[in-house]
């Protein structure tokens, strides 16, 4: 595991990207395929008509697509104001999406919303950089608090146990362990659901990325070790990762999963 970053340090991390990078999708990941897998399971949650906050928006770049595919009234938060400056300069660019789409700054465990406003809560591998469970658990159920009864949050982060058994296959195959990142904290999945328990049914666990994972990880390293082929094998932006990311999603070896929760 790489050393972990001190939430000071997390947010420098995450302004720096802000900097870095504007409005281009690498300022949340490079991974630009498992990116739009991300937003085609979400999209296909989204009710035309629904109140949707989008919790860690980082520059709006997921944002703008679920209020481009849908017809819903979305608000996108994010704790880096240098994220939120590159969200609206984003939205300054898309007439059609005005009035639907709102951006501001605001911290996933402490949110300024009102009980009970919204139809549904977007949250996507956000919760994976608050440094510790009890952090994790309070932004869980502060976005349980602003759902109204059955409201769901869909909730894309990356998982333990994906990730345990994505290295498990790797190893067998003589690959090293990809390591988690030192600005990321994983979730256990048991702990999502445990976390608000009170007032929530985990509805279902979608391991969508799952084929995309050992395509992109385990087969694209090996093949390129065994042919010796030029390939880039960390780079996503390649005609194998497009490939990939067509195929159905088969197993649990994806570290990204996405927890459909339901409010009662
Ligand atoms: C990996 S990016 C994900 C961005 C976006 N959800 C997407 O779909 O691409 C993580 C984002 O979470 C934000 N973030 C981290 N901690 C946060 C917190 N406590 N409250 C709100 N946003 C936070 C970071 O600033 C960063 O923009």
């Amino acid at each position: 595991m790489a050393e972990r970053m001190t939430l000071e340090e997390i947010r420098k991390f995450w302004t720096e990207q802000a900097a870095l990078h504007g409005v281009s999708h690498a300022a949340s990941w490079s991974d630009h395929p498992v990116m739009e897998l991300e937003v085609r399971e979400i999209v296909s949650r989204l009710r035309d008509g629904a109140r949707v906050l989008d919790v860690g928006c980082a520059n709006g770049f997921s944002t703008v697509q679920f209020a481009s595919q849908k017809q819903v009234r979305i608000r996108g938060l994010d704790y880096i104001p240098g994220m939120i400056d590159q969200a609206r300069a984003r939205l300054a660019t898309m007439p059609a999406l005005r009035g639907e789409v709102e951006f501001d700054v605001g911290d996933i465990t402490a949110l300024g919303e009102p009980d009970g406003s919204y139809d549904a809560v977007v949250v996507i591998r956000v919760v994976i950089n608050l440094g510790n469970v009890e952090a994790q658990a309070k932004a869980l159920r502060e976005c349980a608090r602003v759902l109204r009864p059955g409201g769901l949050l869909l909730l894309s982060e990356a998982t333990v146990e994906g990730w345990r058994n994505l290295n498990a296959l790797r190893v067998e195959w003589g690959l090293p362990d990809i390591p988690m990142p030192g600005f990321n904290l994983y979730l256990e999945e048991a702990r999502v659901a445990d976390a608000v328990r009170d007032s929530m049914d985990l509805v279902e666990v979608v391991n969508f990325a799952s084929t995309y994972f050992v395509m992109s990880r385990v087969v694209k390293p090996l093949l390129a070790k065994a042919t010796g082929a030029p390939v880039a094998v960390a780079d996503p932006a390649s005609h194998w990762n497009r490939w990939a990311s067509q195929w159905p999603a088969i197993g649990d070896y994806g570290t990204q999963k996405l927890f459909v929760l339901r409010k009662r």
